[in-house]
């Protein structure tokens, strides 16, 4: 039996959240990306502008991050990601908007970067927030990163402080997957709104918090729509069990059984190669696409790649059909990767 948008809600007060995202970021139509591909309808959920520090979607999973510290008292805020991390930039702006310290531990996880893809997009931002940088000399070691924020915590709390780990690893619990759960119940108000039937959602598949958040949401409020993962860090195989284990994780969080089934979990790795945050030729003409046709920032890692599956993926589709895009943000990147984009 599905649940109610108030039966969700209910459960999610029962964590601790502070607003920092745009309520009812918009579902826009794009029509020249959709005669461009031959689609029905084409429509993008712009979490792109979330608000805070240039938006995307981790504004709305640093709400539960950051409301579970402020519960704890916690006056800093610890998080690890790559060199150019939207998550670990937008956790710098939200601690500085909420008062709290930020250290970020930056990890090389993109091979033979040069000195624009360390100093400009999110780093130079990350700087203007009055983040502390550490930095981690692997990318793949997710456990080893987690673990290094607990040594820095641990050297933190020498000095006094109180941090907050918002830690990177899937053996913690997705409490980020809840901003999407949110995110789900917006939609489909919106869907009913504007009196929408899509046929299929894409959205960036990467830690899977955002695609597990949405998939469970939805499913939970009783959609079936296919929402399909596009891979931007792993391979579609790995990334199926991790969001299927994302779904029961989320499901134990929130004391419920899951809605969400084998079959729902649907990823295609198409754009991925060669890599996490490297360029592709699909990716740099999705990201021309979205600029020449509809004006739309998309970014070189996230955004950009998951824009070339779903134009592979519509152009299949047909006149009938009507997508839905989830725009993640990700735009300071792109200037950190400069004249490659051109
Ligand atoms: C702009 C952007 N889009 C998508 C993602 C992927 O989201 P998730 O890590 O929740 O899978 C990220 C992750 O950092 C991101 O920064």
């Amino acid at each position: 039996m599905s649940a109610t948008t108030s039966q969700l809600h209910q459960r999610l007060e029962a964590f601790p959240r502070t607003r920092l995202c745009t309520p009812h970021t918009p579902l826009e139509d794009m029509p020249r990306l959709a005669i461009l591909t031959g689609v029905g309808r084409l429509l993008i959920k712009r979490d792109d502008c979330t608000g805070l520090a240039m938006g995307g979607s981790k504004v709305r999973q640093l709400e539960f991050y950051l409301g579970e510290a402020l519960a704890q008292h916690c006056d800093t805020i610890l998080i690890t990601g790559a060199v150019q991390s939207n998550f670990v930039r937008l956790a710098a702006a939200a601690a500085a908007k909420l008062g709290l310290a930020c250290h970020i531990q930056l990890e090389e996880r993109v091979a033979d970067v040069d000195d624009l893809y360390r100093t400009s997009g999110n780093v130079l931002l990350d700087q203007l927030l009055g983040a502390v940088i550490h930095t981690y000399p692997r990318g793949e070691d997710e456990a080893g990163a987690d673990a290094n924020l607990d040594l820095i915590a641990s050297s933190l709390r020498g000095e006094g402080r109180s941090p907050y780990i918002i830690p990177l690893s899937p053996a913690h619990k997705p409490l980020g997957a809840l901003g999407y759960i949110v995110a789900a119940m917006e939609l489909v108000a919106q869907f009913q709104e504007m009196n929408v039937t899509p046929d299929e959602i894409i959205v960036p598949s990467g830690s899977g918090n955002t695609h597990a958040g949405l998939l469970f949401g939805l499913r939970a409020l009783g959609v079936t729509t296919p929402v399909v993962g596009a891979c931007v860090r792993r391979s579609a195989p790995e990334q199926t069990g991790r969001i299927a284990d994302r779904c029961d994780q989320i499901a134990a969080l929130l004391e419920m059984s899951s809605p969400v089934c084998a079959e729902d979990v649907l990823l295609v790795d198409d754009a991925l190669a060669p890599g996490y945050g490297l360029l592709n030729e699909p990716t740099r003409a999705a990201i021309h696409a979205g600029a020449s046709q509809e004006g739309l920032i998309l970014d070189p890692v996230y955004s950009g790649k998951a824009m070339a599956s779903f134009l592979n993926r519509a152009k299949e589709q047909g006149p009938e059909a009507n997508l839905v895009f989830i725009h993640t943000g990700g735009t300071p990147a792109l200037f950190a990767y400069g004249k490659r984009v051109l």
